[in-house]
């Protein structure tokens, strides 16, 4: 059995095991390939949080699959602007792919809504959202992600890719902050 980690000044407790991670993972990628049949699917993973799940995911999957890693990036533009937000990495034309985004976490659900309206902007066939976490109560989106690997409650999770101030990344399986 794992033990608590310790993080800058916040405790964690085990919460989501590898093997659990693991088997919802071969559940999401057979899941994918029934739903898009003998098509390619590309996978846009979202750096850096997903990068574990989205090596597992591709392992996991059969048939025609291709990735790419993308990355918000935001800065400060002219002071009536407000933040700006651009999508880098996506070098490929996308026009008529099938692209599901993988993602770690869906929380408010606006860092995805920003890159899907990037993405739509190119013309692709379908956009569909893979997340491994969703947090619904935090969720402010109007449409759900279509796959996810667990519904969580609204509490900061680390491990697995996601981090705290970024670290816990290295960790194979989740925690849960301490009450
Ligand atoms: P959003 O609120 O859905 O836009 O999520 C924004 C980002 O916040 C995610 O991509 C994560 O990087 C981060 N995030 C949200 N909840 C957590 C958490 O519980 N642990 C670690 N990172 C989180
Ligand atoms: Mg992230």
């Amino acid at each position: 059995m794992s033990k608590e980690i310790h993080l800058i000044d916040k405790d964690f407790v085990p919460y989501i095991s590898e093997e659990k991670i693991l088997s919802r993972v071969k559940v999401l990628s057979s899941q994918i390939r029934a739903d898009y049949g003998s098509n390619n699917v590309l996978f846009l993973s979202v750096l850096n949080g997903s990068f574990m799940f989205t090596s597992d995911l591709m392992k996991s999957m059969n048939g025609e699959v291709e990735l790419s890693f993308i990355k918000l990036s935001s800065y400060e533009g002219t002071s009536t602007s407000g933040k700006v937000h651009e999508l880098i990495g996506l070098n490929q034309n996308i026009q008529g792919r099938h692209i599901v985004i993988l993602e770690d976490i869906v929380d408010t659900g606006l860092t995805v809504q920003r890159v899907i309206t990037m993405l739509q902007m190119q013309n692709p066939l379908s956009i569909e959202v893979c997340t491994l976490l969703y947090k619904p109560e935090a969720f402010k989106g109007d449409t759900a992600p279509k796959y996810f690997g667990f519904k969580i409650p609204n509490k900061f999770v680390v491990g697995y890719g996601l981090d705290y101030d970024q670290l816990g990344r290295n960790f194979n399986e989740i925690y849960q902050l301490k009450d």
